[in-house]
């Protein structure tokens, strides 16, 4: 018997042992699924020690799962998966915002803010307002929509990476008013890297890959009777929105921050900006 028929009758053999459950979808997913990893090994021809790498890479990577720090979340979004899977189950309706990944950094619990008010607790750098409405796919305003905001300080860390920041910074939740506005101030994100002391960052950097993000800020928007938007933001003419290192980006998200000209506004910038839902 020839080595490929071997290993067809194994595989015949695994995927009959997985996929006869009398859970339909379980078995489309895991039969799909020994499939690729049993076919990837044949097409390569994988060999024990580039087994064993990968291995070890991946208990690296389980090991590096500490606390807030989910290297496996940033894996999947390092090599497209998180992209993949957003795209599949995202379609765009009728000129609704389209989503983008959540990354590794949200977190529950953010604190409600006032309309108006701002997320920025600490960090210096140039101020914005960002202001504009929750809105149907029919143009009608969402009263009492939520929008669940993040973000990285100036220091390119989010508040969950550093333990120096109050824990609440740049991150917020307010409620839309009777006609759909949201306001909240903050200051203007820049790029950062995503984690690179971790066996993602030496994936990247075995790949020649830079590890940056484009500016943005997260956003999820929800309202009753809605599909909620996990998304971000942009901003339009960042070195890195060619090459973000997550694949994340998408043309509908870039905005652009417009210079501020109104004094009692008391900021360096503005951006407006609004959402739409579909319901
Ligand atoms: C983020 O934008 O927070 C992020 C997304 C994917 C990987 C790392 C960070
Ligand atoms: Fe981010």
């Amino acid at each position: 018997m020839t080595q490929t028929n071997s290993n067809q009758l194994l595989l015949d053999q695994v995927i009959a042992a997985y996929s006869r459950t009398d859970n339909e979808r379980w078995n489309t997913v895991i039969e799909s699924l020994l499939r690729h990893l049993h076919g990837f090994a044949n097409e390569v021809g994988l060999r024990p020690e580039e087994w064993w790498t990968a291995i070890d890479f991946l208990t690296r990577t389980g090991q590096s799962c500490v606390g807030p720090r989910q290297e496996f979340i940033l894996l999947s979004d390092a090599l497209g998966l998180s992209s993949a899977v957003d795209n599949l189950n995202n379609a765009t309706m009728g000129g609704a915002t389209e989503s983008a990944v959540t990354g590794p950094f949200y977190a529950p619990h953010s604190p409600h803010i006032e309309n108006g008010g701002s997320i920025a607790l600490a960090g210096e750098g140039e101020t914005v307002l960002i202001r504009g409405r929750v809105l149907a796919t029919d143009g009608k305003p969402i009263a009492g929509a939520e929008l669940d905001i993040w973000h990285t300080s100036p220091n390119q860390l989010y508040a969950v990476q550093d333990k120096n920041q109050p824990e609440m910074n740049f991150r917020g939740k307010l409620r839309t008013t009777a006609d759909g506005g949201f306001a909240f101030r903050t200051i203007k994100p820049i790029a950062y890297p995503v984690p690179v002391d971790g066996p993602v960052g030496q994936l990247l950097g075995k790949a020649g890959r830079h590890p940056m993000r484009p500016a943005h800020i997260h956003f999820i928007v929800s309202a009753e009777g809605y599909r909620s938007v996990t998304t971000q933001l942009f901003t339009r003419g960042d070195e890195y929105i060619g090459s973000d290192a997550v694949f994340g980006v998408k043309d509908s998200l870039l905005i652009d921050y417009q210079r501020n000209t109104d004094r009692s506004l008391a900021v360096d910038w503005l951006l407006e900006h609004d959402f739409v839902l579909a319901g």
